[in-house]
């Protein structure tokens, strides 16, 4: 849904995932993600961010639910986004503010309606179901009330122009393309937490200082005698719910009370809710042109969905001015604190580039100089490659006149840790490394998320860049910013988010890896191909051998290329793990308790993984959800890479018993990726010890994999 941390869809995607316990809904909208919030202000000892209540902030936390921020007008990613969640419906709700200037008017309420009709007929979806949301104020100054949907809309402001016009433009291209939609003008909504440009937010939000004592007994209001189809918000949800459900395509429906109600009577009603009546003067404020003097809906054809409205005016209205009533006790609590309540806001948007080019470590020294130049550059690397690259990376780089250092930790997972984060940045201030120098972090996924997380650490952060020189590190671990150390207990359990400045992968550089190594970092590609990219799959199945000898270049950019493409997909949208990057945890909820398990010794992170993805596989079949077929695809597809390695049965079955330090990470739920075909997956909630060790006693028995699991 569109314009999901706006007023109706706050409540809208509340309402749908209490109705629905097996929905998923992804929320989209043009700001960042709130979970406490609304993105509008409202008054309260001056602008506050109005909070969410309770059920809302519930709503934005739950783990159906996602959001992603995106400007509708960006096709691209939003194209990528359908394909990638798939909706059957799409409600569209998001629209520019009133007050916005004309051709933002446009650009946001036409073009961005125009943008997602397009991407969803563009791309290669089972076409939802479309139900478009706009305000009542598109009927504008109407001649005879109630109005019902055949009604003219003679709009009044560019507002109204431009959501009419977007109403227009969708049923020409709507037909166009033979998409089903449904309309819903919806009248004038009203709840907790509404935008005071509103009148009953406006008038409770007044009324609510008044009794706190915060205000003078003097309301600022415009016309009184106005009158308004008022309807609770949280009906509207349920209305657009309803239509969804019942709702006949191609048809337009008034969304309201069809009650007509003056903004006298909402006063009235208000300032007896809040024993006020007769307490308060009125200071008359000016008519606007476009306000219109009678508005209400007629409807019949909502009623006759079976739709009723259950809100009460006054009930609403009351809830509106404890809303604020609770903010001021909130407040109240604050003040022993601090004398004013402030908010601070926290954005942030970053993008780098990932070069994947054979040959490119030659010209990397020119190419750092290029983007660093007098800034000193600290690699960090391990002992193998340092041999291998980054001591020749160092050489060049002192070449061409930069101020260059080598670290070297020792090669390993083990290295990974908090003793060797403290020498490290130990050894940065021994060097007197500064804010403005720049760590380049030569080597695999081990380096790259040891040498991240220092950067990310060190003096609050210093920029980094990435040069990975192992398959896994190239298309997966040197993207995305996710960077940690391990603890004896758990995998990657300390660390940051702190995104490197430029990925530079070489994928020549892979022609000196083990096979053993190369096999780990296809595990992790497998993985990626199970998540949207089942041509990645056929590639891995048709080319293993020549994969595995490492002597195809061509071969070996492809591959990085590919899945890097798939990963960064994946993450673009949800920088912070929230929702699409979830299915990259893939295998891998089963994999970090196995290398706890090894110590971090005698077992390559893709290996665990490779294990990871078989047990799943082995639980979506069994439990019938995913194709047997496909299900031994997978497998003898690890197979063909000697993946999984040989390992004991009884330590993958004690690997289980860690799961819960996982969970502590996972705020105490477990979900599971599983796969449910060749480029398809789904998350499922916890999964128990006895169904995992169940898989894996059936794998031991698997004809392809079986005997890499030894009893
Ligand atoms: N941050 C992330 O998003 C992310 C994603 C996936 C994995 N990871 C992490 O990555 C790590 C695993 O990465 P890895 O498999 O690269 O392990 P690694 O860094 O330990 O490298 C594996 C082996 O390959 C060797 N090597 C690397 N490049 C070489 C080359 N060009 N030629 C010869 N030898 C070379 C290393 O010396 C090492 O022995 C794990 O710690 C895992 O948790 C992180």
């Amino acid at each position: 849904m569109t314009g999901a941390q706006g007023f109706i869809g706050r409540y809208f995607v509340a309402h749908v995932l209490e109705a629905l316990p097996d929905v998923r809904i992804l929320g989209v909208g043009r700001s960042p993600e709130q979970r406490d919030h609304f993105t509008h202000h409202i008054t309260w000892r001056g602008p506050v961010l109005a909070p969410l209540t309770a059920p809302l902030a519930a709503a934005a936390r739950d783990p159906r639910y996602g959001y992603v921020p995106l400007d509708l007008n960006d096709r691209p990613r939003l194209s990528e986004l359908l394909a990638q969640f798939r909706p059957d419906t799409v409600v569209h709700l998001a629209a520019a503010l009133r007050d916005d200037p004309p051709e933002h008017l446009v650009s946001s309420n036409v073009g961005s309606l125009v943008s997602l009709i397009e991407a969803i007929v563009g791309g290669d979806l089972p076409p939802p179901l479309l139900v478009l949301g706009s305000s009542g104020a598109v009927y504008g100054a109407a001649t005879t009330v109630p109005i019902d949907e055949q009604s003219a809309c003679s709009p009044l402001d560019p507002y109204a122009v431009s959501k009419v016009a977007a109403e227009n433009m969708a049923s020409v291209l709507v037909q166009r393309y033979g998409l089903q939609t449904i309309c819903a003008r919806i009248f004038n909504p009203l709840g907790p937490g509404q935008d005071e440009r509103h009148v009953c937010g406006r008038i409770c939000s007044q009324i609510a200082a008044i009794a706190a004592g915060l205000a003078d007994p003097v309301l600022e209001l415009g016309t009184l005698t106005a009158t308004r189809d008022f309807v609770d918000v949280r009906d509207v949800a349920r209305a657009l719910f309803c239509l969804i459900e019942r709702g006949q395509a191609g048809a337009t429906y008034n969304v309201g009370s069809g009650m007509e109600t003056s903004v006298q009577q909402v006063l009235d009603l208000a300032l007896r809710g809040a024993r006020l009546t007769g307490a308060v003067r009125l200071r008359p404020m000016p008519a606007r042109p476009s306000d219109i003097s009678r508005l209400v809906g007629r409807t019949d054809r909502l009623a006759a969905l079976g739709f009723t409205c259950i809100h009460d005016l006054a009930d609403s209205l009351q809830e509106i001015v404890d809303y604020y009533l609770a903010l001021g006790d909130r407040a109240q609590e604050d003040r022993g604190e601090a004398s004013n309540l402030y908010q601070v806001e926290v954005r942030s948007h970053h993008s780098y580039p990932v070069h994947v080019e054979p040959g490119l470590l030659a010209e990397l020294p020119g190419r750092l100089e290029q983007r660093f130049g007098r800034r000193r550059c600290v690699l960090v690397s391990e002992a193998r490659v340092a041999r291998l690259y980054a001591e020749p990376l160092l050489y060049g780089c002192r070449q061409v006149g930069l101020d260059a250092h080598l670290l070297i930790v020792g090669e390993g997972e083990t290295s990974k840790s908090l003793t060797h984060f403290q020498e490290l940045v130990n050894r940065l201030q021994g060097l007197g490394v500064a804010r403005r120098s720049v760590l380049v972090n030569i080597g695999g996924g081990m380096v790259c998320d040891l040498g991240g997380f220092v950067a990310s650490a060190y003096l609050r952060g210093i920029p980094y860049v990435n040069v990975p020189t192992s398959l896994l590190a190239q298309h997966d671990a040197a993207i995305g910013g996710k960077v940690a150390v391990n603890t004896p207990l758990a995998k990657n359990f300390v660390g940051a988010f702190h995104h490197p400045t430029a990925v530079y992968c070489d994928p020549a550089a892979l022609r000196t890896l083990h096979r053993r190594d190369l096999a780990a970092g296809v595990a992790e590609a497998i993985k990626v191909a199970l998540c949207g990219e089942p041509r990645l799959f056929q590639l891995l199945e048709t080319r293993a051998d020549a994969l595995l000898d490492a002597r195809d270049p061509k071969l070996l950019t492809e591959v990085v290329q590919r899945s890097a493409a798939r990963k960064i997909a994946l993450l673009a949208p949800d920088p912070l793990e929230v929702d699409l990057r979830r299915v990259l945890n893939l295998g891998h909820t089963l994999a970090h308790p196995l290398e706890v398990e090894f110590g971090y010794e005698g077992i390559r992170h893709g290996e665990a993984v490779a294990l990871g993805l078989a047990v799943a596989t082995q639980v979506a079949v069994e439990r019938g959800t995913c194709p047997e077929k496909d299900g031994d695809r997978i497998l003898r597809l690890l197979a063909a890479y000697e993946l999984p390695p040989r390992l004991p049965l009884d330590r993958c079955e004690a690997a289980c018993s860690h799961l819960g330090a996982i969970r502590l990470v996972r705020d105490g739920r477990l979900h599971f990726v599983l796969p449910s075909g060749i480029g398809t997956v789904e998350i499922v909630p916890e999964l128990d010890e006895v169904e995992l060790v169940a898989a894996l006693r059936a794998l031991s028995r698997h004809p392809a994999i079986g005997w890499r699991l030894a009893a």
